[in-house]
């Protein structure tokens, strides 16, 4: 019997775990949707009409795998070519996700 509360225990300290993970992933992934898609498509490719008219570059272009994560946030924060910087609108901790999830396309 104490073992059968045990394992319920830990059963329900794995899903909040779990939740808290998914909810962290989520939050970058739904800052990417809302600030960063219309600019660097879905899938970082760059193929919407805004990326095409800024000259985004692809997740797959050389220049853009060189980017350390470090780089990438800088870029964000301040702002580059056409991009404006997030810097005052955006948290670091807010950059910082998006880029993350941003990361996850460079494969
Ligand atoms: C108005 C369009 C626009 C929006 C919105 C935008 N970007 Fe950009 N981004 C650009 C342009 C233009 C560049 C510079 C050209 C280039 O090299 O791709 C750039 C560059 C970058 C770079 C440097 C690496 C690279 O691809 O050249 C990163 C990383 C990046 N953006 C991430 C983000 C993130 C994360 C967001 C959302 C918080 C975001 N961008 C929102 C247009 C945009």
């Amino acid at each position: 019997m104490r073992n059968m509360v045990r394992s319920q225990l830990m059963l329900a300290a794995a899903l909040l775990l779990a939740g808290g993970v998914c909810f962290a992933q989520s939050s970058g992934e739904a800052l990417y949707k809302s600030k960063c898609q219309m600019c660097h498509g879905a899938r970082g490719l760059a193929e919407t009409p805004a990326a095409k008219a800024m000259k985004v570059k692809p997740v797959t272009d050389p220049e853009v795998k060189k980017f350390t994560e470090a780089q990438m946030i800088d870029a964000v924060r301040n702002g580059m070519g056409k991009m404006q910087p997030y810097k005052g609108k955006l948290t670091d901790a807010q950059i910082k996700e998006s880029v993350d999830f941003f990361r996850t396309f460079l494969k």
